[in-house]
């Protein structure tokens, strides 16, 4: 554990120039710089980014029980031999939440002997599959339903080794047995991407879990091989523009690939469990090369040889609705940490029927520090 968190923190001092996080003019707390949250305190838990209480948070507390509960959950109350009264469905709020969000940041603390030292990678992969099956036209796939859970969908191709993900994420349930793992899968997500210390992802729940039949057709999800027609096609199919597929792409500093899995190899950049624009600017700033290997096509950097970059990466930098993104991200690291947060956003409530209001989302606050 240790030495994973010194390899972090050596990433972090050495990946990074230090002015790299430092503006901090944005006003939403989707985009407050980190360091802001880190001086508060160090492993922290939040209570102090509760959303605003109001009607329409009490209604849709109401309407959530029903969907979230399952009818499952009751509490009751027995003050000092008065009669036992039932108080009605249990009513996640905001606080339990937190527990669950606090709970996958311990458990990614804690089994950090996982590659790279940190399941956060395949975390943010199982969300972002569990959302990228969305067919804006007809309304079906998006994170509601955690159809993943069953074959075929659990078999498909693009889903191979998010089996672990879902694995590591079975305590948790087991934990807040409350919590849909629809709702789950992305509340993950979003402490992946905040553990790892990437920007603040707000988050709404409201997903429930839906049975087999509405598990998605293979094919929705992008193919790595191919270019940018088909990034263009599959993902405004799901509504999002080339500025957001760019935003999205950055996504690839982190983790990697695996040939029992995806049949690619290695990391896109050199500290992969920090999210940092690192993937944009190695994209720009090494020279790549095809890879010569007994595998698919795929690039890796001149000088080092260990790094990776798949065929739909590369294109980004050559097609011209997509590579002024990569400039921007590669010079800016707090507009592509805004753009992330605000693209992911979205792409996390694909498909959602929500009952709560826009602007009820919640923020959690990190658990790990800078430093
Ligand atoms: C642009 C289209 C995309 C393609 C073609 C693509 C393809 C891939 C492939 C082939 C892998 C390797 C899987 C393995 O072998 O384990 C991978 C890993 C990963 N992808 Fe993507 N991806 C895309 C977009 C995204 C997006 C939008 C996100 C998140 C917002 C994302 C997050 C990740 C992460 C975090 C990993 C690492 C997983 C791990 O380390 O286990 N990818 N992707």
């Amino acid at each position: 554990m240790a030495t994973a968190a010194a390899a972090r923190a050596l990433a972090r001092a050495t990946a990074r120039p230090v002015s790299f996080r430092t503006t901090a003019t944005r006003s939403s707390l989707a985009t407050l710089s980190r360091p802001a949250y880190r001086q508060q305190s160090r492993r922290g838990y939040a209570s102090d980014a509760a959303p605003k209480s109001g009607s329409s948070g009490l209604i849709w507390g109401l309407l959530g029980a029903a969907v979230l509960g399952g009818g499952g959950y009751y509490l009751a109350t027995n003050d000092l031999g008065a009669a036992k009264k039932e108080a009605g469905p249990f009513v996640p709020k905001y606080e339990d939440y937190e527990k669950v969000y606090n709970a996958v940041a311990k458990a990614l603390e804690e089994h950090d002997e996982y590659e790279d030292g940190s399941y956060g990678p395949v975390l943010l992969r199982l969300a972002w599959h569990a959302s990228g099956t969305y067919d804006a036209e007809t309304g079906t796939g998006g994170s509601n339903g955690a159809t993943m859970r069953f074959a075929p969908e659990g078999d498909h191709g693009a889903n191979a080794g998010l089996k672990t993900a879902r694995d590591f994420l079975e305590p948790i349930k087991a934990q807040f047995p409350w919590i849909t793992y629809s709702d789950l899968w992305i509340l993950a997500g979003v402490a992946a991407i905040q553990e790892m210390q990437g920007p603040i992802i707000p988050y709404r729940p409201g997903r429930s879990d839906r049975d087999m039949s509405f598990c998605t057709p293979d094919g929705r999800l992008p193919d790595a091989s191919k270019e940018q027609k088909h990034l263009r096609a599959i993902f405004g199919r799901m509504g999002f523009n080339d500025q957001e597929i760019v935003a999205l792409s950055g996504a690839h500093a982190l983790g990697r690939c695996h040939t029992d899995r995806s049949g690619y190899d290695g990391p896109w950049t050199f500290s992969p469990t920090v999210l940092t624009n690192d993937y944009f600017r190695l994209l720009l700033d090494e020279k790549w090369q095809w890879r010569k290997w007994n595998g698919p096509k795929q690039y890796e950097d001149v000088s080092t040889k260990t790094l990776m970059m798949l065929p739909t990466d590369m294109v980004l930098t050559k097609d011209k609705g997509f590579r002024p993104w990569v400039e921007k991200y590669a010079k800016d690291n707090d507009a592509f940490f805004k753009d992330f947060s605000a693209v992911v956003l979205r792409l996390f409530e694909l498909g959602v029927p929500f009952t709560v209001a826009e602007d009820q989302r919640w923020t959690f606050k990190p658990r790990v520090s800078s430093t």
